[in-house]
């Protein structure tokens, strides 16, 4: 599905981040719909390096790219050098997806380098080449603060959240003082959807419960789980929210959710009757202290500034990931 009039055909677009879930999308989003688009992926892809808790530092994964026709360059957003190369081109438009993506990264310095310092320096290519500027933001900007979660009433209560809440101000100072330049923040709440397996444990648990299920096993929930409630939202409208960030009444940052909160025991019952079976839930205690307990996006202001118009339920949305949930089912993460 095509998301705006606009004609990407023969435009420069940048996509950070283009290896990993979201920015691979949106580079087959350009490259099925526009062929003669010039797509740049710019992604450190992952190495072998793990963070204390476990996690890959980076989850690009060139098989979310098999098949991609445009340019890609390894590097890496902390390397001045690196980001040189993105000087021989100029830019139409830059979607900034790149970042450490995982919430419970505990390394301050490197979530803050990574996600911040960085934006400053994408934020001065977009300036050179006059690009419009689309970039991820986060939910986690809201922490506890309760639904619907609405701009201007943020509270971070991790490092991830307090650095995309730092590039949504940055990006007001800078858009304040380049009127021209359209520049917006797009805050995800919980996004599933295909190439986002290889996110491994944080990916979104529409795929995480599917594989427990396809293994035969007692999904494994937080007590309670009826009751702990997200804004869940699938990649196909978050493509959906990009695109018309291109062109936004005005700039700023808006919430992309479907602005219907569902539980993860929705979760649950929605795969058991796509994969038909009937599988007892095991219930453990939920470990974690700062976690999110119920979050709804107020989408009001993207509905206005954007023209965003969520499409798909949960029910549907999962319906349609199924058979890559099958396909990915045991498959390794190399
Ligand atoms: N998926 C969600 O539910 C969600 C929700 C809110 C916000 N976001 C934001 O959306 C963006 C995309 O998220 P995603 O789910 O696709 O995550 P992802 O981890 O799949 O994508 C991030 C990409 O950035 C790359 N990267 C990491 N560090 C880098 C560095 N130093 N230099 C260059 N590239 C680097 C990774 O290799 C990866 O491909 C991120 O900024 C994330 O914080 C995602």
């Amino acid at each position: 599905m095509i998301y705006s009039n606009e004609d990407f055909n023969k435009k420069t677009i940048l996509i950070t981040g283009g290896a990993g879930f979201i920015g691979s999308n949106l580079a087959f989003y350009f490259q099925n719909n526009y062929p003669n688009a010039k797509i740049v992926v710019f992604d450190i892809f992952r190495s072998e390096t793990l963070f204390s808790n476990g996690n890959l530092k980076s989850f690009g994964h060139y098989k979310n790219l098999i098949d991609f026709k445009g340019d890609i360059i390894c590097g890496d957003l902390n390397n001045e050098a690196d980001l040189s190369r993105l000087f021989n081109y100029k830019f139409d438009y830059i979607f900034h997806q790149a970042a450490i993506s995982d919430t419970r990264v505990d390394d301050q310095k490197n979530i803050m380098q990574t996600n911040v310092n960085s934006f400053y320096d994408i934020l001065e290519i977009a300036k050179k080449d006059n690009s419009a500027i689309i970039y991820a933001s986060s939910a986690a900007t809201y922490g506890n603060s309760p639904s619907p979660q609405t701009i201007g009433k943020e509270s971070p209560n991790n490092a991830y959240g307090f650095s995309k809440y730092m590039m949504d101000q940055i990006a007001y100072d800078f858009s304040k003082k380049n009127q021209k330049m359209t520049i917006v923040g797009l805050r995800f709440f919980n996004v599933y959807g295909p190439r986002e397996y290889y996110k491994e444990k944080t990916s979104s648990m529409v795929i995480q419960l599917g594989h427990q299920i396809l293994d035969g096993k007692k999904p494994r929930l937080f007590k309670g789980s009826n009751k702990i409630m997200r804004d869940f939202i699938n990649i196909e409208d978050v493509i959906q929210a990009k695109i018309k960030a291109c062109k936004p009444k005005k700039n700023g940052t808006y919430n992309i959710g479907t602005g219907t909160p569902r539980s993860f025991l929705d979760i649950t019952d929605i795969l058991q009757i796509e994969l038909n079976t009937n599988l007892n839930i095991e219930y453990f205690a939920n470990p974690y202290k700062n976690y999110q307990m119920h979050t709804q996006a107020n989408i009001s202001s993207a509905i206005e500034n954007l023209d965003f118009n969520p499409r798909i339920s949960l029910e549907q949305g999962i319906k349609s990931y199924i058979p890559e949930i099958k396909l990915l089912h045991g498959k390794s993460f190399a």
